[in-house]
């Protein structure tokens, strides 16, 4: 997609959360709401999901897409990088990208990003796989980190 009209309605799509999001404090709920209107809304987004940080151990939460991976081994892929890093890590091609943890063999292009709670600890990861390869850019990586902001409540 064009990133004039990526970023455009990644703007209608944050402002849509915003509103949708007041309804409850529920993180579960919230966070369904997130891949829900992430998912069907935006172009190419094949697997849309957050992993939740329990216990050291990334467990599968809320997401749309196909079966995924319950849990993920510690500090391997790409989800384990955003964290380690504390930024959104864009893979272009899964392929190419060293202990990538394919849970879906369709995935050819990757974000994560990690999501915080108020006080600053990180909580989650908000993972979108594409089955197109070079899917995501810093206008994802922007928009989503916004996005994740919701959730720290
Ligand atoms: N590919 C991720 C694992 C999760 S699936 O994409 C749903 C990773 O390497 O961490």
């Amino acid at each position: 997609m064009d990133v004039t009209k990526k970023a455009a309605r990644y703007q209608r799509v944050t402002q849509q959360l915003s509103e949708l999001l007041l309804k409850t404090n529920h993180l579960p709920s919230r966070m369904a709401t997130i891949n829900a209107v992430l998912h069907h809304k935006m172009d190419g987004f094949f697997w849309t999901g957050f992993y939740l940080l329990h216990d050291c151990k990334l467990l599968v939460g809320p997401y749309q897409g196909s079966l995924a991976c319950q849990e993920l081994a510690q500090n391997k892929g790409v989800c384990w990088a955003a964290i380690n890093q504390k930024k959104a890590v864009v893979v272009p091609n899964v392929h190419d990208f060293p202990g990538h943890i394919a849970c879906d063999g369709r995935s050819q292009s990757e974000i994560c990003i990690p999501v915080y709670n108020k006080t600053g600890h990180v909580i989650a990861v908000l993972d979108i796989d594409s089955s197109q390869l070079n899917n995501f850019d810093d206008v994802d990586a922007q928009a989503l980190t916004e996005i994740v902001k919701l959730l720290a409540i």
